[in-house]
């Protein structure tokens, strides 16, 4: 199969009332099953920016890091996590934002980016871009340039693009 012949929407399993009613969950577990599709995936994520100078990828956790660090060294560039608080173990930087309901906070380390260092944030999923809005704000307090924010799927409806409209963004999936 070449890489031009894969649909990923045919890797993407969609699950109806997870994790509660009325949310329509697109699960990429079955795309983490075929080696082959991952390997169109990270080189699809890879292709706009085979010739950015990309220093660092950038990723949430938890399913942002499955394609972040592969991405990273098809780019010839650092992976760096970005983790929910007491989670990394070196001194950290954290950013507070604000929820529907309360806030969160996203953490990275203090030497995760230098200054001016060119920045790809990449996440499996865009819903309403909290959640890289918060990486971004917080790769920004650090000094990064944000050069993009890459994603597997964009669930248009949610609102993410119009959240992240200062970035360029590039997704595989859209879903209307
Ligand atoms: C999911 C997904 C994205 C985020 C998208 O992560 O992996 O990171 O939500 O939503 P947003 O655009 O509204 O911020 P989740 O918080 O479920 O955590 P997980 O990766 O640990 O499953
Ligand atoms: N994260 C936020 N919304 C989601 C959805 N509908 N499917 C999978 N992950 C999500």
């Amino acid at each position: 199969m070449s890489d031009a012949s894969i649909d990923l929407r045919d890797y993407i399993r969609d699950v109806p009332d997870f994790p509660k009613p009325g949310i329509l969950f697109r699960d990429i577990t079955p795309l983490l099953k075929c080696p082959i599709a991952m390997s169109a995936v990270i080189d699809r994520l890879a292709a706009p920016y085979l010739d950015q100078k990309i220093d660092v990828v950038a990723a949430a956790e938890a399913r942002g890091f499955i394609f972040a660090a592969p991405l990273a060294i098809r780019l010839n560039a650092s992976f760096v996590p970005i983790r929910k608080p007491g989670k990394l173990p070196f001194t950290s930087h954290s950013l507070t934002y604000d929820l529907e309901y309360g806030t969160d906070t996203v953490q990275m380390h203090v030497d995760g980016v230098e200054p001016s260092q060119r920045v790809l944030v990449l996440d499996d999923l865009l819903a309403t871009g909290g959640t890289v809005d918060a990486c971004c704000q917080l790769l920004e307090k650090c000094g990064a340039e944000i050069v993009g924010c890459a994603f597997v799927i964009n669930l248009k409806a949610l609102g993410g693009e119009q959240r992240l409209s200062k970035y360029p963004l590039h997704s595989l999936l859209t879903y209307e």
